[in-house]
């Protein structure tokens, strides 16, 4: 993971991957593509969404644009569709052109967490914090989400 994003990769980041499911690709080198759905709680208006949150999603770099990484987005939106109200994740700059490619949408409202000492808002994450499916075109664009607080990057 930390070759894979440049050496951008905490051990909280590892540890935000851990307690749900992981998608793995192996081949001939080893771990090609990794990926991980986690439980989040979120809550939008009046209900606390259980929230499949993608973490972790990875190629290694001599194995990229080959399809792995739609391959672990596969099984992860599977898991996501059967087991979980809405899917989010934050998403680097490539990461955003993959997910963007397979439906997924930045949420285009507010994005805030339930911190230590009440709610902030987390302007940072806006526009890079992407829902799957899509919100529904009559959604309200201004909606806020509220994302359960961690240790290390929030989202
Ligand atoms: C983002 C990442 C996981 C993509 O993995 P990948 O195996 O190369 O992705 P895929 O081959 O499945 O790409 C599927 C589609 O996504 C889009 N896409 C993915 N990466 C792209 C890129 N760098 N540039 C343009 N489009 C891209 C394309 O539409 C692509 O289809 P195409 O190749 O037929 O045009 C990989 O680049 C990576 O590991 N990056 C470093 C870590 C990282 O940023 N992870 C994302 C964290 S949110």
């Amino acid at each position: 993971m930390r070759d894979a994003f440049d050496g951008d990769f905490a051990d909280e980041d590892w540890e935000h991957t851990l307690g749900g499911m992981h998608a793995l690709v192996h081949d001939g080198r080893g771990l090609a593509a990794h990926g991980a759905v986690v439980m989040r709680r979120v809550r939008s208006g009046e209900r606390w969404l259980r929230v499949g949150y993608v973490e972790g999603v990875a190629v290694r770099a001599d194995v990229r644009r080959q399809g792995l990484g739609g391959t672990v987005m596969t099984a992860l939106e599977r898991i996501i569709a059967r087991a979980y109200d809405l899917g989010a994740l934050s998403a680097s700059d490539d990461g955003a052109l993959l997910y963007t490619a397979r439906g997924w949408r930045a949420w285009g409202g507010r994005i805030c967490a339930l911190g230590p000492r009440g709610i902030v808002r987390l302007p940072d994450e806006e526009g890079s914090t992407y829902v799957w499916p899509a919100p529904a075109r009559t959604a309200d664009p201004d909606a806020e989400l509220v994302f359960d607080w961690r240790d290390g990057d929030v989202l």
